[in-house]
């Protein structure tokens, strides 16, 4: 069973080409919605967990998806595969030492270097330069698909980056956010939303959470680029990876 979560698709494209015959795809911000958090894994069952870091830490959606989860037997062998558009420090160590609590052991751990959508600090690369990316993606998923079906092992680098969540959650807050006329009231925003934290009101989205994942699926996917974050975006480009279209979540 492959857990993810994605805001912009990059470890959706990932987990989808991780994913065995007949293995089961769960979305972590969708379950935590739903509070979902007991799985059923079959004798020899195998566990993975993709998701973005940020901040070089784990956001909520996972951290609180991992708390909570409960399996009905230790998994034959857990692996994780962090996307990134730079480098992911210590994350996959701390999945590690939150997993140790289960008494789960992180077999194998890798980053995967994707384009990057962090829109709000900086501007997004050429279409070339994200074609460059996701070609590496592609052939790096491969290798790593050859290292799970032979169970390796690969030790998550670093000290777990735990310490790290109180920066990522003061990076949080959504009071910069705002629509602008172009808004065309099609609803993709508050759907796509992995926290929440978006409700339509009056045809326009508002933000009611006074802190949501700042995963940037609003502002990367809105069909229309209605979605600023402060003054830094107006003139930033956007960046959705093409199994996600711009559309809603599959
Ligand atoms: C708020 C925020 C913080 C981020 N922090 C990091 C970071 O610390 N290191 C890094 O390499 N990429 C960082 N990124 C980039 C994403 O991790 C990367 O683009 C990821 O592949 C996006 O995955 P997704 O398309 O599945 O949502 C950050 C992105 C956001 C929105
Ligand atoms: S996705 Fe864009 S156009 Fe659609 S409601 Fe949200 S802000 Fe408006
Ligand atoms: S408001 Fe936007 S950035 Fe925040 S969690 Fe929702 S989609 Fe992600």
């Amino acid at each position: 069973m492959i857990f993810y979560f994605t805001a912009t698709g990059n470890s959706l494209m990932a987990a989808k080409a991780l994913l065995e015959e007949g293995e089961r795809l769960v979305d972590m911000a969708a379950a935590r919605k739903a509070g979902a958090y007991n799985y059923d894994l079959a004798e020899g069952e195998r566990v993975g967990f993709v998701f973005p870091v940020y901040c070089y830490t784990m956001g909520d959606v996972p951290v609180d998806f991992v708390r909570n989860l409960t399996l009905n037997r230790h998994p034959s062998y857990t692996f994780t595969v962090v996307t990134c558009g730079g480098g992911i420090g210590g994350t996959a160590a701390f999945l590690g030492k939150e997993l140790r609590k289960k008494g789960i052991t992180l077999s194998y751990a890798t980053d995967l270097l994707m384009p990057d959508n962090a829109v709000f600090y900086y501007d997004t690369k050429s279409d070339a330069h994200h074609a460059d990316r996701l070609g590496k993606a592609t052939v790096r998923l491969e290798e790593i698909k050859s290292d799970l079906s032979e169970h390796k092992e690969k030790r998550a680098k670093g000290l777990s980056s735990g310490w790290l969540r109180p920066f990522y959650h003061a990076l949080c807050g959504t009071k910069p956010f705002y629509v602008t006329d172009k808004c065309v009231g099609c609803g993709l925003c508050a759907r796509n939303c992995p926290d929440g934290a978006i409700e339509m009101n009056e045809g326009k989205p508002r933000w009611i959470k006074k802190r949501c994942e700042k995963c940037g699926a609003c502002i990367n996917r809105c069909p229309v680029r209605a979605i600023e974050h402060g003054k830094g975006t107006v003139k930033r480009g956007r960046y959705v990876n093409p199994i996600l279209k711009g559309g809603d979540n599959e």
